[in-house]
């Protein structure tokens, strides 16, 4: 299973074999990450079924839909051996498995995986992102989009016909989500599906003449965009995964649709926009983006696998992205000088690696997106620029009260990001504490990423981050209010009971606050609290005294030591 990229010396020693194959025409590091993911996926292909295996491997040999039509383009593009009949068969089973009457909810929507019982029985009742995902039109309805787009000409008409019907149906089920209504939280401000939900409506509408269908996108795209530039942001803003996401809807915009559509007027720069944001607050040290993060899947990049990443993968290339390399340095005699290094790549060993399965169309779109990153932007995500703050905002309604602002200060090994917001929720639009993480400090321990990281617990937060500074304070709070802050774990240091105790950092707290504060661990095998997103952590809570004046307020002044 493992795989290694040559190092320059070696490609020009060992001249590669010439393949004018698509894949081979890919950018090179592209080919990389296409590569190494279809290598990994193809051990979990079950042929006899047409279905890739639950890439988790964490549930008893079931199979899984979404990943099994990523994995289907990707057998397209490879185009060898078996590959595009087997690419027949997995798309033929997913349409298969979609779900085929209009008066359900799910309508449209693509079964999680073959075994489960009909969703909406007594069994097994229909529950949003539980028994049925209604963000899985977007995901599989783009894919297909991508298969016929770059590979129809792989496809039988009676496949293509078939893919056409299915995209006719996911568009059309995927109105029947509103925001607010049956339980349904797709609102424009929502912006990964939405920008799938556009583009999949635009470019089925267009294919198939129904100009209802071309309108509704256009429609809904306008909603998205005229929220995307109230400050040229996402509204969902700063997320490892889920900027990856979106990254990959805009470049759909822009690469596949007319001249005559707003997406494709918008896309490029909005990509553009984008990319700017996260070169402001990507530190190459660190290989993180700084906070604030909306929804984050770990606390981490560099121990969680994230969609950002495999772009960074294409743009500036694995090793300067967050994905994980073991670097072994040669000992075999063959090898004229021990200089050679063998940089073994293994990003399933991460948390949240399921989502590598992405990477195929991540490299199928790489040329392309490649082309909107401007040329100084690729320069910060490569070389750090220095010491620098960075100021936006953003704007999720409805459920924010105000836009969130948005302030970052980066400096040599470490960064500090924050949001000032007033929502109706607890833990962002997401209403998830886990992956909300509104003021967050990460930096060099000198042996690894350290975090401490807010733990969402009001609704309302005022946090800015300044040079060497975090200020929180809680507009809505009360005496029963208290400040949970997640601290990560440290190599060096086993036993943590106290700020004195964390690794690398010089940190002083000073609030209104009862000075005195607990500590408890959350550990994968026992400690008081759970680990979040498989991370273990230090929980440092702090609670109001009987009186105090003003809101509840908490300094955080840190420095590296
Ligand atoms: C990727 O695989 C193709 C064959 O499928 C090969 O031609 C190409 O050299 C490989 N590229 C890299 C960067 O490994
Ligand atoms: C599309 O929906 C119709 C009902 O409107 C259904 O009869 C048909 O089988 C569906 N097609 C696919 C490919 O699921
Ligand atoms: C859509 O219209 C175009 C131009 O009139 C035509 O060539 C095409 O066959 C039509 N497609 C469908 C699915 O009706
Ligand atoms: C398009 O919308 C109009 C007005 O709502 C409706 O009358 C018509 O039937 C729709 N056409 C299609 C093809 O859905
Ligand atoms: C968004 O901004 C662009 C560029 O300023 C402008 O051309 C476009 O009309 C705006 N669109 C909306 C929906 O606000
Ligand atoms: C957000 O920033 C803007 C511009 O600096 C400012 O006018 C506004 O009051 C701020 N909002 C909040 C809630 O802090
Ligand atoms: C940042 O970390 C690197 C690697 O350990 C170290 O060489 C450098 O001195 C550090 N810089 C600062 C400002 O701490
Ligand atoms: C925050 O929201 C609450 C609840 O809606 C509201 O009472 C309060 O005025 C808002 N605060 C600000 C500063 O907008
Ligand atoms: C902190 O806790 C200690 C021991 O429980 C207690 O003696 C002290 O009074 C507390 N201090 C404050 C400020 O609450
Ligand atoms: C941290 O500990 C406090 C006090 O026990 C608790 O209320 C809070 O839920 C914990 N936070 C996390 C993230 O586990
Ligand atoms: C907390 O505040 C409430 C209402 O303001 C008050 O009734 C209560 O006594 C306070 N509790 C403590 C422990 O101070
Ligand atoms: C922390 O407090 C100590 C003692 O007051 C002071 O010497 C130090 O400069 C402070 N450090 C920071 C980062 O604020």
């Amino acid at each position: 299973m493992l795989s290694f990229a040559r190092t320059a010396l070696m490609t020009s020693i060992l001249p590669l074999s010439v393949f004018s194959s698509y894949v081979s025409s890919l950018p090179e590091n592209a080919q990389g990450l296409f590569n190494e993911s279809m290598e990994w996926m193809d051990d979990f292909y079950d042929p006899r079924a047409g279905y890739l295996l639950n890439l988790g491997a964490a549930s008893a040999l079931r199979h899984e839909t979404r990943s099994s039509a990523w994995y289907a383009i990707g057998l397209l593009a490879r185009n060898t051996g078996s590959d595009v009949d087997d690419a027949t068969k997995i798309l033929t089973n997913v349409v298969a498995g979609q779900f085929k009457d209009p008066k359900d909810q799910w309508y449209g929507d693509y079964q999680q995986e073959p075994e489960e019982p009909t969703v909406g029985t007594v069994a097994y009742p229909a529950k949003l992102y539980n028994s049925w995902d209604p963000n899985w039109r977007g995901f599989v309805g783009t894919t297909l989009i991508i298969g016929l787009e770059e590979f129809g000409h792989l496809l039988s008409p009676e496949v293509t016909s078939l893919l056409e019907e299915s995209l006719y149906n996911t568009t059309v089920g995927d109105t029947y989500r509103v925001g607010g209504v049956d339980g349904d939280n797709l609102y424009p401000a929502y912006t990964n599906p939405s920008l799938m939900r556009a583009f999949v409506s635009g470019w089925t509408g267009r294919r198939l003449n129904d100009s209802n269908m071309t309108v509704s996108g256009e429609n809904y795209a306008n909603e998205i965009i005229t929220l995307f530039n109230r400050s040229n942001t996402l509204s969902e803003f700063n997320s490892g995964t889920y900027t990856g996401v979106s990254l990959y809807g805009l470049t759909l915009w822009a690469k596949y649709l007319p001249e005559d559509s707003v997406m494709k007027q918008m896309g490029s720069s909005m990509v553009k926009y984008t990319w700017e944001s996260v070169s402001e607050l990507w530190h190459p040290q660190l290989k993180n983006v700084a906070g604030p993060w909306d929804r984050s899947y770990g606390f981490d990049m560099n121990r969680y696998l994230s969609l950002l990443a495999l772009h960074l993968w294409n743009i500036i290339g694995k090793e300067k992205s967050s994905i994980h390399t073991k670097v072994r340095t040669l000992d075999i005699d063959t090898v004229p000088t021990s200089e050679h290094l063998l940089i073994y790549s293994q990003p399933s060993v991460m948390s949240h690696s399921a989502d590598f399965a992405y990477a195929p169309l991540f490299a199928i779109l790489a040329e392309f997106h490649s082309t909107l990153v401007p040329a100084d932007v690729v320069e910060k995500l490569t070389t750090f620029q220095g010491e620098h703050t960075f100021t936006s905002s953003t704007f999720s309604p409805p459920f924010d009260l105000y836009p969130r602002n948005i302030t970052a200060w980066l400096a040599p090994n470490i960064s500090i990001g924050a949001e000032t917001f007033n929502e109706t929720v607890i833990g962002g639009p997401a209403i998830n504490p886990d992956t909300f993480n509104p003021a967050l400090i990460q930096w060099y321990t000198g042996a690894e990423v350290g975090f401490i990281t807010l733990y969402a617990t009001e609704p309302s937060v005022v946090a800015v981050a300044s040079a060497g500074s975090l200020e929180l304070s809680y507009p809505r709070g009360s005496n029963s209010s208290i400040f949970s802050i997640i601290v990560s774990t440290f190599a060096e240091k086993k036993e943590v009971s106290a700020w004195e105790d964390v690794q690398g950092l010089t940190v002083n707290v000073t609030g209104n606050v009862d000075a005195n504060y607990s500590v408890a661990f959350a550990g994968a095998y026992g400690g008081a609290d759970d680990t979040i997103n498989d991370f273990e952590f230090w929980n440092f809570t702090y609670t109001m005294p009987s009186k105090y004046t003003g809101q509840p307020h908490l300094l955080l002044e840190v420095e590296l030591r």
